[in-house]
């Protein structure tokens, strides 16, 4: 959340990390966005792209690849802004959670693909049983358990396989690259609570880039 007292880059957009690596894949994943209509098939056409950014090396800064203490996930989590589009179309960030912590269980709201960059994690997929009427409540059952290492990447395509946590099994911090069809950490999306069967209002934030202003927690 905003309200930290490290240093924010106030309205930060575009390529908060200007390398070539994530100017190829951003540039192919505009030009996909502009070509292919169907989310699934745009999807498939970009995970070549996006599996040479898994797999390339020393595009990451230190600083964008260590845990946050003061995250708005918790448990030291860090959000780091890569690229943002201006009009929250499109965004590429890294997720660093450091060993033993889990996410909360979190949707996405926005199609995309997220994979392994280091470090190892278990992730655990939900399905929504209930019809979404009561805005307090969710009913989830688990669908999928995978073990993901460096180079393994799955798809977003809401509604399905939306809902997820993931845990770090590895001894040290994981990282994950996120390319996802929204302002991920600047959006109202929702963490659950599956043992209790509630839902509450959730925005991440990300640590090194604020949320609009009048948008805020
Ligand atoms: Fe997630």
């Amino acid at each position: 959340m905003c309200g930290h007292t490290h240093t924010h880059d106030h309205g930060a957009f575009g390529f908060l990390v200007d390398v070539p690596e994530i100017r190829a894949l951003i540039d192919e994943t505009t030009r996909q966005m502009s070509l292919v209509a169907d989310h699934a098939e745009r999807v498939e056409r970009l995970k070549p792209a996006f599996a040479k950014l898994l797999a390339a090396r020393e595009w990451l800064p230190e600083q964008f690849a260590k845990p946050d203490t003061e995250s708005g996930m918790g448990g030291g989590i860090g959000q780091y802004a890569l690229y943002r589009a201006e009009d929250g179309s499109l965004c590429l960030f890294s997720l660093v959670v450091p060993a033993d912590v889990s996410t909360p269980v979190h949707d996405h709201l926005a199609w995309g693909l997220v994979g392994l960059y280091d470090g190892e994690q278990n992730e655990t997929v939900y399905r929504r049983l209930d019809d979404g009427s009561d805005p307090a409540r969710a009913e989830l059952e688990v669908t999928k358990r995978q073990a993901l290492k460096p180079g393994d990447f799955y798809a977003l395509l809401p509604p399905t396989d939306d809902i997820h946590y993931v845990k770090t099994s590895s001894k040290t911090s994981s990282i994950s690259i996120h390319l996802l069809a929204n302002d991920t950490a600047c959006v109202w999306r929702h963490r659950f609570d599956p043992d209790a069967g509630t839902v509450t209002a959730f925005r991440s934030g990300y640590s090194n880039a604020s949320c609009a202003e009048g948008a805020t927690a």
